[in-house]
């Protein structure tokens, strides 16, 4: 129930321990006056400092004002606890071009070179109504109404200045950022977190923090941010059996250890053959493809959700992954694993990539003095 600091070096919402329920938003800027998002994003900051506290979203509260005014916050998580929120910022490549190549807000030669558009990859479908946005806003919490709450707040905040371009709920962990952490399972009934980048480890800052000199400088100590929403064709699967299931992710199901045998957290062995000669874990298994060996040492601090938006009208499910990468640079992490995925993962007969988003999320908002992308305005 605890709060997470919502000032410091780096933005919470990252490392933090993986909470359980998701709420994501993009948005569209819908002005053309930059102090206008400015100060957005100053009153954002500090309804965030807030809200991630505990506290209403505003100092006067939901029914702390006169009858007469609309109230500062909308109530719902009037007497809840924080449960560990957080809330993450992002700027999308669009903030700093439109689709015309205009420079809207003077950002243009701001833009790191990091955030370049994402290739498309084969067996894309993505819906752009769902996909992009100009800012992003990732609420985590162990409370789903907290997380929507805040997100709902920030939105009110941001009347006139953003309108939401989509949102995404999700309500299940797919991934550990800490050692503390069991690792949780995806809808495909995997443990799925288990060789993730997690806060303890030695390369952490390697692999997820922009350093200095990697430029820009006011992205030094943010990470890039890629969700890709992944419809799971589920019904299909669950007519799969055990063993190739296995096969297809390289994992054992029930304890998570590599194929071949061990503990969950035993490193995958790539060279071990069975009797048949062939690869135990095989050529085109999702975590052969997916490792590290295969990408110069390329790791990605995975914080996913799973999703359930209903059905589909045809009777099945429309579930999936909403998966969640940060990383000191796409283009030597995100893009060459997606690049091998796409290209040879035998998962893909059960996902569909249906929306994509990439966003530069800048280092943390030090106290109350500092705002969510000061030094990049
Ligand atoms: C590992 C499932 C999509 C990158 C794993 C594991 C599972 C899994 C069960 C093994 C446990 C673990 O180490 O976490 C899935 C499913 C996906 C999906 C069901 C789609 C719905 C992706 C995508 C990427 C990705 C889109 C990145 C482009 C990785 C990486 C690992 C991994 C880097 C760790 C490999 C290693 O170092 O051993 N995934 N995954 N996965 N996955 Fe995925």
């Amino acid at each position: 129930a605890s709060a997470v600091p919502f000032h410091g070096e780096h933005q919470a919402g990252i490392t933090t321990p993986a909470q359980d329920r998701l709420h994501f938003v993009a948005f569209d800027v819908i002005t053309k006056d930059r102090a206008r998002l400015v100060a957005l994003l100053e009153d954002w900051s500090v309804a965030a400092a807030r809200m991630t506290a505990g506290q209403d979203a505003g100092e006067i509260g939901a029914v702390g004002g006169i009858p007469e005014a609309p109230p500062d916050d909308t109530g719902e998580a009037l007497g809840l606890p924080p449960s560990q929120l957080t809330l993450t910022v992002g700027f999308g490549p669009s903030l700093f071009r439109d689709a015309d190549g205009r420079d809207r807000f003077g950002l243009a030669d701001r833009r790191p070179a990091a955030l370049a558009a994402l290739p498309k990859f084969p067996g894309d479908a993505l819906r752009p109504e769902i996909s992009g946005g100009d800012l992003c806003v990732q609420a985590c919490a162990n409370d789903p109404q907290v997380a929507v709450h805040a997100i709902r707040n920030l939105a009110r905040l941001g009347m006139g200045v953003v309108s939401v371009r989509w949102s995404q709920l999700g309500f299940g962990r797919t991934s550990s950022t800490s050692r503390d952490q069991a690792t949780p399972r995806n809808l495909f009934g995997f443990k799925d977190g288990t060789a993730n980048v997690k806060a303890e480890d030695p390369d952490l800052a390697e692999q997820l923090w922009v350093q200095p000199g990697d430029g820009p400088e006011w992205m030094t100590g943010g990470s890039y941010l890629v969700t890709r929403k992944i419809r799971m064709v589920i019904e299909t699967w669950d007519r799969t059996s055990l063993g190739e299931q296995e096969a297809l992710i390289g994992r054992s199901k029930g304890s998570g250890a590599p194929l071949g045998g061990g503990d969950e957290f035993d490193e995958l062995d790539l060279e071990l053959k069975g009797p048949d000669g062939e690869p135990v874990i095989a050529e085109q298994a999702h975590v052969r493809l997916a490792h590290p060996s295969q990408h110069g040492g390329a790791r990605l601090l995975r914080r996913g959700y799973n999703f359930v938006d209903g059905s589909d009208g045809l009777g099945r499910l429309d579930a999936g992954l909403f998966f969640i990468a940060y990383q000191r640079d796409p283009r030597r992490q995100f893009v060459p694993i997606q690049t091998q995925l796409a290209r040879h993962d035998l998962l893909n007969e059960y996902l569909r990539y249906i929306s994509s988003g990439l966003f530069a999320c800048p280092p943390g908002v030090r106290d109350g003095d500092d705002h969510w992308g000061r030094a990049l305005f």
